[in-house]
């Protein structure tokens, strides 16, 4: 599927809950919020039906992302009915690892590819601190559990000045023996994370380099996403730079998202989209839907403009967009 701009979209990122078992101060406030109605969340079966559509469109490559997508009862379930899609090549989620301690090898015969897995600091306290509640012991459990299986792992930190600032270049250093990719990402100024500090991506680049020496490109592609990679000597794993805000990367955008109530969100940033739950809901044919769909898709903004004045700039939580 083509958009105006003439990018190729084939990777569509499923928020399949706004719910999270955590608040990580970049995402979600530290007490009461209100998540979606049970009857505004998109049942399974109307996942599986738009996700047969898009697959239709030319979609491949699917990520299954929350909230906190375990919260959601049956997740490996519907990952299992999705995996059966014509068309789905693979299946990855994004996820704080916790509520997968003791069932990685159900996520494996489930279909699941591969894990992105948030883990911000090795620091037990810092951790705890940033996540208001996580065990980092159990993250870590699970990366070497889904390791041992398979499954293709990558690790995200989002560095926040005065919080985990410190203590990347130990987090870096999970990549030393593991083959694990370990990528910072550029705090977004979307949500919660308005109002904490970035670490810009050539700042951390420089303090990794300080730490572990020179480091070179690495144009190995892993995964779809806009991540850019380099290696140091010495280390099974790559580290990883994701960096929205200081290098823009929209021109190269292959994604779209479907939140937890149905909309289908064009930009992580605008909230340009289409009501797919209306349509699904209000008896639309398939091919309804599939004209729908591929004409919504077309008007995908070009670019997400975190730095400028955009008329339909995103108000809602990380949490209820899927990152
Ligand atoms: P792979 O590289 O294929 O594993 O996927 P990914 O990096 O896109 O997935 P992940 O869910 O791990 O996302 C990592 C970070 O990149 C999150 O903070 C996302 O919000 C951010 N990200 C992913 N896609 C976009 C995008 O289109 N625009 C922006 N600004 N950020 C994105
Ligand atoms: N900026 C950057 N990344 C964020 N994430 C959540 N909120 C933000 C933000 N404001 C990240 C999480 C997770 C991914 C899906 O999005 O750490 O790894
Ligand atoms: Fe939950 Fe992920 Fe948000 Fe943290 S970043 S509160 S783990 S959804």
């Amino acid at each position: 599927m083509l958009d105006t701009c003439g990018r190729e979209i084939d990777y569509l990122r499923i928020s399949i809950t706004d719910r999270c078992n955590l608040r990580c101060v970049y995402c979600m406030p530290a007490g009461g919020v209100a998540s979606f109605a049970h009857g505004d969340v998109l049942s399974y079966e109307e996942i599986v039906r738009a996700v047969r559509l898009f697959a239709r469109l030319g979609v491949r490559h699917l990520r299954v992302t929350g909230g906190e997508p375990m919260a959601r009862r049956g997740c490996l379930s519907l990952i299992e009915r999705l995996h059966t899609i014509d068309g789905i090549e693979s299946i990855a989620m994004t996820t704080n690892a916790l509520l997968l301690d003791g069932c990685v090898a159900w996520a494996r015969e489930a279909g699941l590819d591969a894990l992105n897995i948030s883990i911000d600091s090795l620091n037990p306290d810092t951790y705890r601190a940033m996540t208001r509640g996580g065990d980092v012991r159990r993250v870590l459990a699970v990366i070497d559990d889904a390791l041992s299986l398979g499954i293709k792992v990558k690790l995200n930190a989002v560095p926040v000045r005065g919080m985990n600032d410190g203590d990347l270049a130990e987090l870096a250093s999970l990549a030393r023996e593991r083959p694990v990719p370990v990528r910072f990402i550029e705090l977004m100024p979307v949500g919660c994370g308005a109002g904490l500090t970035p670490v810009p991506s050539d700042e951390v680049r420089a303090l990794l380099e300080r730490a572990y020496g020179p480091l070179t490109e690495d144009g190995t592609r892993r995964g779809f996403g806009p991540a850019r990679y380099v290696r140091a000597a010495g280390f099974a794993g790559p580290f990883g730079f994701i960096s929205p805000v200081s290098h823009e990367f929209c021109d190269r955008c292959n994604r779209v998202r479907l939140t937890a109530d149905g909309f289908l969100k064009l930009c992580l940033n605008h909230t340009a989209g289409l009501d797919v739950r209306a349509l699904l809901r209000g008896g639309s044919s398939d091919e309804a839907l599939l004209e729908a769909l591929r004409a919504a898709v077309a008007a995908k903004p070009r670019r997400h403009g975190f730095m400028d004045e955009i008329g339909d700039r995103e108000v809602r939580r990380m949490n209820e967009i899927g990152g």
